[in-house]
C-alpha cells in the first residue's frame, strides 16, 4: 500500500425526509445567503424544490434561484452563477439534483471567491478556496456528494474536464433514497453503471497487497450486482434505492481507492463521447469500459480473472487465466445489457467516423500531449482502437 492522507470532512444526513432540514443544515455551517441551484425541472415537478424554499424560510434564511442545469452541465451558467452570487451577495450555495447539478454548483462556489477565469480550475489548478456548498442528492450515480470532483463542459471546443480540491467537497449531504424513486428506468440504470464504474476505475491499479480497498470494491460491486436489477424491476423499491445511494457515496468519496494508483482511462475515454454526443455519462461507460476492459486485460489478466472470480461468481482456469479475465469482462457487459444499457455505438448514438475528432480532443485537447494514463498509458492509436472495438 502506498502513503495516503484521507480528508472527507462531508457531514451526510441520509433518510425519508431529511431534505426539511436542509435550513437546519445551512444554518450550522454557516450559511446567510444562499444560491438555489438546480437542473431542467426534476425537483420543480416532484415538489422537491418547494420543500427546501420552506425549509430555508423556516430558519429566515434568504436565498436566490439558479435552474437550467443540463446533464454534462456547461461553462455558460457557470459564469452566469458566479456573476449572480457575487451580485447578491451570497455565501453558501446549495445544489439539489443530480451529478451535474452539484458539480455547476462546485464550480460557482470555487469561481466566485477566485480573481481569474473558473476555468483555470478545469486546466489543471487545484482548487484551494471556495463558498461552502450544500447537496440535496437525488440520483444514485456521480458520487459527487461526497466527492472533491466536478466535471464541466465548455462550450468553446466542447471540451468536458474535472477539476479538484477538498475546498469542494460538500460541507453537508442530505440523502433520501425515496427521493430517487421519480427516476426513469434509463437514469437509474445509467447511475448503477456510473457507481459500478468509479468502482472498477480503483480496482485496476498497480499497486500491490491492497486487500482491504480490494475487498471494500468488491464488496461494493456485489452490491450493485444485487441491488440493481431489484431497482430496475422495481423503482419504488426503498431498501434497494437506500443501499444503491449509499454505495454510490461510497464508491466515489475515495475511500476505496486510497493507498493505490487508480485507472480513469474509463471516464477519461467516455468524457469525450459525452461532450460531442451529449449521452448521459453512464450510458458512455456502458459502451466504454467493457471495450477498454478487453484491450488492456494482458497488462495485469490476474487483476481481472481476480474480479471475475471474486464478483462475478467465474471458475477460476489456472491454466488460462485469461479464459477467466474475459469471462469476467462478458458477464460484466450482460449485467449491463439486462439493466438496459447500450452496448455499442450505435445504441449510443456514436458514429464511425467521429473517432479521430474523439481521439484528437481525448489525446491532444486542452493542453495533453498525445496519450492518456491509467492503469496503462493508452496513445492515440490505442484510443482509436478501443473506440473502434464499441462499433
Ligand atoms: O435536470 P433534471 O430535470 O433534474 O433531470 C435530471 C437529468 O435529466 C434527471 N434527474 C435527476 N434526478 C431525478 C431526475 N429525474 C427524475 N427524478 C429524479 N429524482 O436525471 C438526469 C441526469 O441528471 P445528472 O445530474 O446529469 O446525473 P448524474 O448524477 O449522473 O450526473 C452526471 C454528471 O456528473 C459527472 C458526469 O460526467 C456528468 O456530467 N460526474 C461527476 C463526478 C464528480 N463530480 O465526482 C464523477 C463522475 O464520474 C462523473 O464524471
Ligand atoms: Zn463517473
Amino acid at each position: 500500500m502506498r502513503n495516503f492522507t484521507f480528508y472527507s470532512p462531508t457531514f451526510f444526513v441520509f433518510g425519508k425526509d431529511t431534505e426539511k432540514d436542509a435550513g437546519k443544515y445551512v444554518r450550522r455551517f454557516g450559511g446567510s445567503k444562499v444560491l438555489i441551484h438546480y437542473g431542467g425541472g426534476s425537483v420543480v415537478r416532484s415538489g422537491l424544490l418547494d420543500r427546501v424554499q420552506e425549509s430555508l424560510r423556516a430558519e429566515e434564511i434568504p436565498y436566490v434561484l439558479l435552474g437550467g442545469v443540463r446533464p454534462n452541465p456547461r461553462s455558460g451558467l457557470v459564469y452566469e452563477g458566479i456573476e449572480l452570487c457575487r451580485k447578491e451577495g451570497v455565501d453558501f450555495v446549495l445544489a439539489v439534483g443530480g451529478g451535474s447539478t452539484i458539480d455547476s454548483s462546485k464550480a460557482i462556489a470555487a469561481g466566485v471567491v477566485y480573481d481569474g477565469d473558473f476555468w483555470d480550475f478545469y486546466s489543471g489548478k487545484r482548487i484551494t478556496k471556495a463558498l461552502p456548498v450544500g447537496t440535496i442528492l437525488t440520483i444514485a450515480a456521480a458520487g459527487s456528494e461526497g466527492s472533491p470532483d466536478s466535471v464541466i463542459t465548455r462550450e468553446d471546443g466542447m471540451y468536458k474536464r474535472g477539476a479538484s480540491g477538498d475546498a469542494i467537497r460538500p460541507k453537508f449531504s442530505i440523502l433520501n433514497p425515496a427521493l430517487t424513486q421519480t427516476l426513469p428506468p434509463f437514469q437509474t440504470a445509467c447511475g448503477i453503471t456510473d457507481i459500478m464504474a468509479h468502482l472498477y476505475e480503483r480496482y485496476l491499479t498497480n499497486t500491490t497487497e491492497v486487500e482491504v480497498t480490494d475487498r471494500l470494491i468488491e464488496a461494493l460491486l456485489l452490491t450493485m450486482i444485487h441491488e440493481g436489477p431489484r431497482v430496475i424491476e422495481n423503482p419504488d423499491h426503498y431498501e434497494a434505492r437506500a443501499n444503491i445511494m449509499w454505495a454510490g457515496m461510497m464508491a466515489h468519496n475515495n475511500s476505496c481507492g486510497v493507498g493505490r494508483t487508480q485507472d480513469w482511462n474509463s471516464h477519461n475515454i467516455e468524457h469525450e463521447l459525452s461532450a460531442l454526443y451529449d449521452c448521459a455519462h453512464g450510458a458512455g461507460l456502458a459502451v466504454t469500459m467493457p471495450a477498454v476492459f478487453s484491450y488492456v486485460m494482458n497488462h495485469n489478466v490476474m487483476r481481472f480473472a481476480q474480479a471475475a472470480v471474486r464478483v462475478w461468481g467465474c471458475q477460476m482456469d489456472f491454466a488460462h487465466p485469461e479464459v477467466t479475465a474475459m469471462a469476467g469482462i462478458q458477464a460484466f457487459r450482460q449485467f449491463l445489457k439486462s439493466i438496459g444499457m447500450p452496448g455499442n455505438f450505435a445504441e449510443l448514438g456514436a458514429d464511425e467516423k467521429d473517432i479521430p475528432k474523439l481521439v484528437e480532443n481525448l489525446c491532444r485537447g486542452d493542453g495533453r500531449k498525445g496519450s492518456i494514463s491509467g492503469f496503462v498509458t493508452l496513445t492515440e492509436e490505442d484510443c482509436t482502437n478501443i473506440y473502434k472495438l464499441m462499433l
